[in-house]
């Protein structure tokens, strides 16, 4: 199978604007074969915190946009919860092409990306980063923890704790810049699922205050 990778689709001196419009062009793996189209990130350009989740879901997919599903509201609680303006933080994704599998009735099947869509789909996080220059990203879940940081990466051990930006984002794309820190917490879908929602929120904005305070100096 061709993955050229997405550099070649990424503009050269890119503005937010343009990176949303040129995703939706990337042939950089196949993933764009089958979603509606390439969800960028949102939000303001000179955000202090970056939060990275895995690629767009069903509703994401559909409408453009990313976090605006079950799992972007509860996000959007916790990091208020927190003591963050949600409107404040950019939302992004390692993956900006939907991943599923077959469907259930009008729902679509999420299906994780592996490292191959990660490291392929790396220049438009690369970009985003350039661009916002966030001085912290909270990354969420093990999935995206693992195209980060490797399969050895666990979020039980690693949430809640700042982490330094890996070198390499999937083994593969590189950042000319580097946030002061990563911390990685579960993924708000996670949270939707659990027997224990109400505790595992609150482990949740636990781990956002951590950056929060971390952006608010008080560590
Ligand atoms: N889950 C993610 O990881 N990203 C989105 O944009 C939506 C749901
Ligand atoms: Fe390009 Fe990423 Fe979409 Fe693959 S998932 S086609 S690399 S934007």
């Amino acid at each position: 199978m061709e993955r050229p990778g997405a550099r070649w689709w990424v503009p050269e001196r890119p503005t937010l604007d343009t990176l949303r419009a040129a995703v939706d062009e990337c042939q950089g793996c196949e993933l764009y074969l089958e979603a509606t189209q390439g969800v960028m990130g949102d939000g303001p350009e000179d955000a202090e915190l970056m939060v990275v989740g895995e690629q767009p879901g069903d509703h994401e997919d559909r409408e453009g946009e990313p976090f605006v599903g079950p799992a972007g509201k509860l996000l959007d609680r916790a990091l208020a919860d927190a003591g963050l303006d949600p409107t404040a933080v950019f939302r992004t994704n390692v993956v900006k092409h939907f991943r599923f599998s077959g469907t259930r009735g009008r729902q679509r099947i999420h299906q994780s990306p592996n490292r191959v869509h990660v490291a392929a789909c790396g220049p438009w996080l690369v970009a985003e980063l350039e661009l916002v220059r966030p001085t912290g990203v909270v990354l969420l879940g093990g999935t995206a923890g693992k195209a980060l940081y490797g399969p050895s990466f666990r979020v039980g051990e690693a949430r809640g704790r700042r982490q330094d930006w890996p070198s390499d984002i999937g083994g593969a794309a590189h950042s000319a810049y580097v946030p002061e820190w990563v911390v990685p917490t579960v993924h708000p879908s996670a949270v939707l699922r659990s027997r224990d929602r109400d505790e595992d929120y609150d482990l949740l904005v636990r781990d956002i205050r951590v950056a929060a305070d971390a952006l608010a100096g008080h560590c």
